[in-house]
């Protein structure tokens, strides 16, 4: 196929044909059908050893020492902060460009999200954070943003300059690593989501790392009705709710944990092979690595077009892609400091609707991703993509507004 080809959206024809078989999501097997009927037959349906086993081996793969499950990555935010005695009067440091759950947990313990821009890494631009950090700033709650890593070292050392917790909002990061150690337990803790389109999942599910005893005990007992390890079934010694995960989901996601890291291995060379053909087109920004990533989960691969450079719109270059059968979308429609319910926040608390430039751009101009079971296509499907790009660059002027 020539990239001077005419456009599939111009009726020509389009790179992946109608038929074409993307990887499906949720990848499961005999493996999950055993492990779930083993859960059915044994009676016993609750959390127990399989979700205990979960924990411990999730932990360490992702290099922490204690893991404690719950029924969501936003419960687990919810539970973190919790846990650090946040509430009203609070101030959290968090970036705008994330799913609702990354403020709205800090809302739902009382506490106020202060948004601090992202840069192009897609992740909190630590160059930003000292200056948003007040009297009121009780943590810094990053996002490793489609599975790349925030900058953690610059991160960790404002975070212990100023006497505050650094939570690593982990929900696209499963297998990631950060100078060789696993997110999650890199600040005082981290939170990952289990949810149907992660990289691991059992339709829901999350769990909280950390390397901290005191702070697992704590948040388990948060988990769990305030219970107290160890103590009498009906003693409650925390404000604690019920968020704990069920043995059917343990299972599932020990079965889902045999081929994370085969799975986050291919999805980093297709993405590796992207990266490398994406960046030699003119007005294609792929998202800025570090390398201090030593291993990175993609759950999302990232990239920006600048539509002068580039030739046309983002909204005319997805449609011109979608035709051509790659499943790419504009993401986050607006920044989160837009959506009604922070708006509302800030009303209330009579506080300056933020204006981010950064995310501005990449919701209104110049932002795209198409999800990680694209990456666990093959390398023909990988060059199919660069075609796309190519064929897309060599007919932009044909994709006027
Ligand atoms: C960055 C981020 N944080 C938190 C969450 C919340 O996770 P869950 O859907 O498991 O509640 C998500 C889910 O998409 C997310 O993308």
């Amino acid at each position: 196929m020539a990239t001077q080809d005419k456009l599939a959206i111009s009726g020509g024809n389009s790179i992946f044909g109608a038929d074409h078989a993307w990887p499906t999501w949720p990848v499961h097997d005999e493996l999950e059908e055993q492990a779930v009927l083993e859960v059915l037959r044994s009676g016993k349906w609750w959390f127990g050893e399989r979700v205990a086993k979960f924990e411990n081996d999730f932990a360490a793969f992702q290099d922490a020492r204690f893991g404690i499950t719950c029924n969501s990555g936003t419960t687990a935010l919810e539970i973190v902060l919790q846990a650090l005695d946040i509430g009203p009067g609070d101030e959290v440091l968090v970036p705008p460009y994330t799913f609702v759950a990354t403020a709205s947990a800090v809302m739902r313990v009382g506490a106020t999200p202060i948004f601090v821009d992202v840069d192009d890494s897609w992740c909190m631009d630590p160059s930003r954070v000292e200056a948003a950090i007040t009297l009121k700033t009780k943590a810094i709650l990053p996002v490793h943003f489609g599975g790349r890593v925030c900058e953690l070292d610059v991160l960790r050392a404002i975070a212990e300059r100023n006497g505050i917790p650094l939570i690593e909002d982990a929900c696209h990061s499963w297998g990631s690593k950060w100078s060789g150690k696993g997110t999650g337990a890199i600040g005082k803790c981290g939170v990952f989501s289990f949810q149907h389109s992660k990289n691991i999942t059992a339709g829901e599910g999350g769990i909280i790392l950390t390397d901290d005893a005191e702070f697992a005990a704590k948040c388990r007992s948060l988990v769990n009705c305030g219970r107290i390890s160890g103590g009498v079934w009906y003693h409650h010694v925390n404000l604690g709710t019920n968020v704990r995960l069920t043995e059917i989901q343990g299972a599932i996601l020990s079965a889902q944990l045999t081929r994370l890291e085969v799975q986050t291995l291919h999805r980093e060379k297709n993405a590796s092979f992207l990266t490398e053909g994406l960046e030699k087109i003119e007005g294609i920004q792929t998202q800025r690595g570090n390398t201090h990533i030593t291993r990175r989960a993609y759950h999302l691969y990232c990239l920006r077009i600048d539509p002068g450079s580039f030739g046309c719109s983002r909204e005319k270059f997805i449609q011109a892609a979608n035709a051509e059968g790659l499943p790419i979308c504009a993401g986050y429609p607006i920044p989160l400091y837009e959506q009604p319910v922070i708006e509302q926040w800030y009303r209330q608390h009579g506080i300056t609707r933020p204006y981010c430039p950064m995310v501005e751009d990449f919701c209104r101009r110049s932002a795209m991703w198409f999800g990680q079971d694209v990456l666990l296509g093959s390398e023909e499907d990988m060059r199919g993509i660069l075609t796309i790009f190519e064929k897309i660059k060599a007919n932009a002027s044909n994709l006027k507004d």
